[in-house]
């Protein structure tokens, strides 16, 4: 197979969900189909669950899953399809996050008793911002749950998206009879004691036959009818360069769990769904079918075995050919480097790969050399651009508390914030070091990981800020009698970036105002 056609058979995504929608079952199913894993179960869910958050050996179990979970591949009618696993959890939030910044489109699961929740809306926030390619798809209609009007309604309102059904359910709960297919022009009927058999599918071009009656009974037809009628009139026509560019999110509904309405959604997703997509840097755009090799790390995974401190960084192929032993430069250190044992994963094989392509992920041991966002090439110069640390919500003083292990402290923790777990900042007056994070939880295995992998013993101190913002100027003389007047608060993170670390909303605003030649940002990407 040439170099084009192995681009234009992957497609690359992510699942987006509220914790318990159903991704873990979904993507299940998707790999039965593809034939990646034989039975069901052998997906273990990789959220932490709620009770868990200071039981350390459940967070170490976990985070052995999701290595194996991370990225999952799996053919499918000549697809080669990629699924990017993102942490459910909402204190890993930010990782969840990264991991977007490597899909060419996502799904986003909604349970239909529930609605849309919070988490799902902050992160196809993320995803609208990218203008990602989204399908939204409506879970557990075995169960009683919201009407479906009223659903797509939290989908346009809630989550900002054009909805455009292409599958419609037919009841639910102990009334679900199954749905129609608007994309394929289908009935597919449910039975609730098996798996979606062939011949449960009628083909069914006009859902004005009056053969209708014969399927579902009398009542659920006309039902049906109007409510198809409905949408006729009321949503767009599905139009695929719209869903393409961002603009349009075809909807399905179905049951994760009873493997139904999930072959309507990812034959549909196979042949509408994009190829691995350009990507930007600061210097460029980036064609993935350019012949020379681009690519960046998202996400960085610490060995489980504490006496082998290697990590696993995963790499997006951007563009052209990755190949194994091959020496590719790392553009933030300038070094070049080769990979003997470059890892891919389909379902929870893991495999060394001769040669990957753009939208693949590989897996590279590394012990040290990789932190999140670098880029490797064939030589040119680039940085990734979208890969931005977000401004922490949490903060606390970082105290060693074995000073005869100092070095291992920072090690430990130069390490920890490359893999992305949470923010350093030192501060510029007295080197104060403070964690900042998204959730809580991240405190707790920082302190684990540290004392487990590092040898290391460190104590927190509480600390009360609002926000970490970091900061660029025009205006020399604007930022020095700043830099004056707040020294205190002033501190820079681990690249040397200058972060202003504001106690309060309102002492936040006020800076601005008093400051308008400073410009305050809330991710890392400063532009
Ligand atoms: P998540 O990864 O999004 O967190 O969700 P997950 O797939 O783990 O599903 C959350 C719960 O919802 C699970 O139940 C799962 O079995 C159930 N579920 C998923 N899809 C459907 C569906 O279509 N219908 C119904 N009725 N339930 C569904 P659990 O009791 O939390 O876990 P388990 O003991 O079943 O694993």
């Amino acid at each position: 197979m040439g170099f084009t056609e192995e681009i234009q058979r992957r497609k690359t995504f992510g699942i987006v969900s509220h914790p318990d929608a159903g991704k873990t079952t979904l993507t299940e199913k998707l790999l039965l189909f593809g034939g990646a894993i034989q039975v069901a179960g052998a997906v273990k869910s990789n959220k932490i669950k709620k009770s868990a958050t200071s039981d350390f050996m459940e967070i170490e179990r976990q985070r052995g899953i999701s290595v194996a979970t991370s990225v999952m591949g799996f053919n499918y009618r000549d697809k080669q399809i990629n699924i990017l696993d993102t942490p459910g959890h909402k204190d890993f939030q930010e990782d969840t996050y990264r991991t977007l910044t490597a899909v060419d489109s996502a799904i986003v699961v909604i349970d239909v008793a529930k609605g849309v929740e919070t988490q799902t809306e902050k992160l196809v926030e993320v995803c609208r911002m990218r203008k990602t390619p989204m399908i939204v798809f409506i879970n557990k209609l075995d169960r009683e749950g919201k009407d479906g009007f009223d659903l797509l309604d939290e989908v346009e309102q809630k989550l900002g998206l054009s909805a455009c059904p292409l599958s419609w359910p037919i009841g639910m709960g102990q009334r679900f009879k199954g749905v129609y297919s608007i994309y394929e022009k289908k009935l597919v009927l449910f039975n609730p004691h098996g798996k979606q058999q062939e011949e449960d599918v009628v083909e069914f071009n006009d859902y004005n036959d009056p053969e209708l009656e014969n399927h579902v009974g009398e009542g659920p037809a006309a039902e049906l009818r109007e409510e198809l009628t409905m949408i006729d009139e009321v949503y767009p026509k599905f139009d695929k360069e719209a869903y393409l560019n961002g603009d349009l999110n075809p909807v399905f509904f179905g049951s994760a769990i009873n493997n139904f309405g999930v072959r309507e959604l990812l034959d549909c997703f196979t042949e509408i769904a994009p190829n691995p997509l350009p990507r930007e840097t600061e210097e460029r755009v980036i064609d993935p079918y350019e012949k020379k090799f681009t690519g960046f790390v998202f996400k960085i995974h610490a060995n489980m075995d504490p006496k082998h401190r290697d990590r696993i960084a995963f790499l997006r192929i951007c563009s052209g050919e990755f190949k194994r032993n091959t020496n590719y430069l790392h553009v933030r250190n300038g070094k070049k480097m080769k990979f003997p044992n470059p890892t891919t994963f389909m379902a929870s094989k893991k495999e060394i790969v001769e040669a990957a392509y753009p939208g693949d992920i590989v897996g590279l041991y590394d012990s040290g050399n990789f932190k999140i966002g670098d880029s490797l090439t064939e030589g040119e110069k680039i940085q990734f651009k979208g890969i931005p640390s977000f401004s922490p919500e949490q903060f606390r003083i970082v105290h060693n508390a074995d000073p005869m292990k100092s070095k291992q402290l920072a090690k430990g923790l130069s390490q920890l914030m490359d893999e992305g777990v949470a923010q350093m900042f030192t501060k510029e007056f007295g080197g104060t070091r403070i964690i900042g994070t998204v959730g809580a939880l991240q405190f707790e295995v920082i302190q684990y990981r540290l004392e487990h992998e590092y040898g290391a013993k460190c104590s927190y101190e509480p600390l009360h800020l609002h926000k970490a913002c970091w900061l660029t100027w025009e205006d020399e003389a604007q930022y020095k009698d700043f830099q004056t007047r707040r020294k205190r608060d002033i501190a820079k993170d681990k690249d040397g970036n200058i972060v202003f670390l504001a106690e309060s909303s309102w002492q936040l605003k006020t800076m601005q105002e008093n400051y308008p030649k400073i410009q305050f940002h809330f991710t890392s990407e400063l532009t």
